[in-house]
Parts: C-alpha cells; structure tokens; sequence
C-alpha cells in the first residue's frame, strides 16, 4: 500500500525530471544560442496568439458583416424584381444594381440550381457566412458559388418564372486585405529579431573576451585585457585580472628570492673551489672537487626548477628548430635519430623554457636508448610532440613516480652520473604552465615515449 503510494507521489516528479534531461539535452549550449532563444520564443508565442486571435474573432465577424451586406443587396434586387415585373428586359432593374450595388445581374429562364463549388477550406468561412446570411433574408431557394472565378462570388436565386443570376466583387463580401496584418507581423518580428541579435552580440562579446583572456593566462601568454560590458561582467573581469596580478606578484617574488640565493650559493662555491685549486692535487683534493662540482650541478637544477619560468615572455617558437638542434646534439653522440614533422609547427610559448622541457626529454633518451625518434604533430588545436627510445623504458606503475622531484627510478641504473633527479618534474612544470602536459608510455621502439601535448 505505501509503496503504491510512494509510487504515485514519485511518478510526476520522475516526470519532470525526466522532461528536464529531455529539454537540457536539447537546449542549444551557447549563451549567444540561449539568450536569442529567450527572446524569440516569446515573440513567436506572442505572435501566434495574436494572429489566432484575429483569424477566429476578427476576420469572422468582419466577414459576417460583410455578407450580411451582400444578403440585403439580393434580397433588395429580388424583391424589386417581384414588384416590377413590366420593366421591359429588366433593363432599369440591371441598371440599378450595376451602378448602385456594383452587381452583375442576369435574368435567365428557370432552371435547376447548380451545386455550390467551393475554394479551398480558407474560403469555408465566406461560404458558410453567405449561406447563412441569405438564408435569413430571403425564402426563395439560392445558391452561393464562391469557387468558380477568382474575383467574384456568383449567387443564383430560383423564382417562380425565372433565375436570377448575380455576380458580385469578392472584395464586397470578404475581408481579403488581411496578409497586410501578417506582413506587419512578420516585418516587426524580423526587426525585433535583428535588434535582439546585434545587442546581444554585444553583451555576449565581452564575456567571451573574459573567456580567452583567462585562457590565454592559463596557457602562460601574455594577457592584455580590460574590462568591459555589463557590470556583472566588468566585475567578473577586474576580479580575473586582480587574481591575476596576485599571481604574478608570487611568481615575480618567487623569483626575485630565488635569485638572492642562487647569487649567494655560487659564491660560496666559487670560494671552495678557489680552495680546492689552492690545495694542491692531493686525493682528497680530487675526491672534493668532484663533490662540489656535483653539489653545483644539484643547486643549479633545483634553482632552475624553483625558478620556473622567472618571467621569460611568450613568442612565436619554431619546436622543429629546437628538435633539429637536439638531433644534431645526439647524433655528435653517435644515435641514430630521425625527426618527423606534421602540420605547423610553431606555436606561442616561452622558448627558453621549451627548450629546456625537450632538452631535458632528450637528455633522458639519450642516456637511455642507441635509437631516438622525434616527431611532431599539429591538428589545429593541440600540439603532439613525441619523444621516443629503444632504452630499458619505465614500467606502468613508476611512470607517476618519475614525475617527482628527486625521484630516480633506481639507484643502481645511474649510480656514477650526478643527476638530481629533478628533469621530468621540470619538464612537466614547463608543460603545465603553458597550458600543456607531459604523458610516458611505451615506446613503438622498445624504450621510453614521452608525449609533449601543447595547446596552440
Ligand atoms: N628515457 C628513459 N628511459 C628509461 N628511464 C628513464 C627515461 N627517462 C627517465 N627515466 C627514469 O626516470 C627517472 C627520472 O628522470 P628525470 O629526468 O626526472 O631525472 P634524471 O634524469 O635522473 O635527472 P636529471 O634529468 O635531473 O639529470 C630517471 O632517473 C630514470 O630512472
Ligand atoms: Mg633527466
């Protein structure tokens, strides 16, 4: 029983959700898109009222008085004709409805009346209006012929000795003038419609602008932005470019820190070197300098990946040249290295920093692999840069791991080399900060693949 009941409560709501999926899986998805639909849709409704309203009230009773006209008029020629039967070929009579009533009027012998043609179910109104109208104003028998000529409406009413046949204007008896109201109708909706488009265009325009601009950051590129439109709008821009400018003021204190503390550590370095060099060749001596070449290299990479992109501007980069350089550097290596290029490739990014993400990629295969494999990729909105080697490669599960800073996959793989272990993290930094990221798979060739995807 309460289940049934639950069931019958739920059923409507079910419903409307339901209906809502429906109307959300169709609505179109742009704001442009949304906010037209808003103001048409209402117009079209309007509209649609509107026009009902008329054909039913309007047009009816307008046309009914317009036939009740057209009855009196033939109720007026067939009574005249019943009084005045000597008027010779009913000549005056003709003359009269042709000048006054503008009415055709024919007398012919009797005959049997013809059944009514009717045009189309648009004129059913004119029909049933003139039927209805003479049949309260004259008792003879008649027929309404309103589908045998374009202009004329031909009504035959049957007398004891004869026909009389009479053809009147169709403009007489019909409101025909009313495209006139649906060609208004139609012009002011196409006006509103064009006002409508244009200031939303407008409105819209600045919220897109808002759009790119927070992309355009988010891809590290240079922004210029103000904000414009609607004040929610100008709001939510200046509140992007205040965060904005909080950001860059971290970056740029970041960096500003960065560069006390690399001053002071390669001077201290500098110093135990001029030591070292004042020790004399001693074990010890060699033993020491070969740590503190070391530790040098260590503080130069983590100062690079603290640093990050330390303010460096986006321009136009060519990554076939970087790569070219980078092939060249491995082949003086003795690898073999093959570049492919497909599509364009050039995008907006800040050179110095891409060049250091390929350079420390390559610098990995390098170590790894005999046989290296560059390519690039470009479909029009993203970037593909593909780093391959026939090295050992890096299984499934380490691949995140090696993302981290410091991390080596094991000790043993690069025991005598100094490396901190920094150069993925970097590389995948530099990625990120353009708006990009670096993926590790395996390689077509055995080894290692790294996947540079940039946006354009
Ligand atoms: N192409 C590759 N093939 C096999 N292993 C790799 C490859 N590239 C990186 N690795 C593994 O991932 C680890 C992390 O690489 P990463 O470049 O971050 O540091 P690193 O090369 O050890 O040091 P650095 O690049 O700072 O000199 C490496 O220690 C290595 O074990
Ligand atoms: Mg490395």
């Amino acid at each position: 029983m309460t289940v049934a009941l639950t069931e019958l409560i739920s059923a409507p709501r079910n419903l409307w959700r339901a209906f809502k999926i429906w109307l959300h899986d169709r609505m179109p998805r742009g704001l442009y898109a949304r906010a037209l639909l808003i103001v048409i849709l209402p117009i079209v409704l309007l509209q649609s009222a509107i026009a009902y309203v008329f054909m039913e009230r309007h047009w009816e009773v307008v046309t009914y008085r317009l036939s009740a006209g057209v009855a009196r008029e033939v109720a007026a020629i067939v009574e005249t004709y019943k009084d005045f039967p000597d008027d010779p070929d009913h000549e005056k009579l003709r003359r009269i409805a042709a000048t006054a009533m503008s009415v055709e009027l024919t007398v012919l012998p009797r005959e049997t009346l013809p059944e009514p043609k009717k045009r189309g179910s648009l004129f059913s109104l004119l029909d049933t209006a003139l039927n209805k109208e003479l049949a309260r104003r004259i008792a003879q028998p008649f027929s309404v012929n309103t589908g045998q000529s374009r202009n004329f409406v031909e009504i035959r009413v049957a007398l004891n000795d004869s026909t009389l046949r009479m053809l009147f204007n169709r403009s007489h008896a019909y409101a025909s003038n009313s495209y006139i109201f649906f060609m208004w109708m139609a012009i002011a909706s196409i006006i509103i419609l064009a006002v409508a488009t244009s200031f939303l265009r407008n409105q819209i325009r600045p919220i897109l602008r808002l759009a790119e601009a927070a992309e355009e950051f988010g891809k590290g590129r240079d922004v210029k932005f103000t904000p414009k439109g609607a004040r929610e709008v100008r709001r939510a821009g200046a509140a992007f470019l205040e965060m904005k400018r909080r950001v860059e003021r971290a970056i740029e204190q970041r960096t500003t820190m960065l560069n006390g503390v690399s001053h002071d550590l390669r001077t201290i370095i500098t110093r135990f070197k001029l030591s070292l060099a004042l020790m004399g060749e001693g074990n010890e001596a060699v033993e020491m300098r070969k740590d503190v070449d070391e530790m040098e290299r260590i503080v130069e990479a983590y100062l690079a990946f603290a640093r990050g992109d330390g303010g460096e501007t986006s321009t136009p980069t060519d990554i076939a040249v970087i790569l070219d350089e980078l092939k060249a550097d491995s082949e003086r290596h003795g690898l073999t290295t093959t570049l492919t290029i497909d599509g364009d490739p050039t995008l907006v990014a800040r050179p110095a920093s891409i060049k250091r993400l390929f350079a420390n990629l390559v610098g990995n295969a390098q170590r790894y692999g005999q046989k290296l494999e560059f390519s690039i990729q470009n479909d029009g909105r993203s970037m593909f840069v593909h780093i391959d080697d026939d090295g050992p490669g890096i299984p499934l599960e380490k691949r995140e791991d090696a993302f981290r800073p410091f991390y080596r996959l094991d000790e043993s793989r690069n025991q005598d080399t100094a490396n901190s272990g920094l150069g993925l993290a970097i590389a995948r930094d530099i990625a990120r900060s353009h708006g990009g990221d670096i993926e590790l798979d395996r390689s077509p060739l055995g080894g290692l693949r790294a996947t540079v995807k940039l946006p354009i």
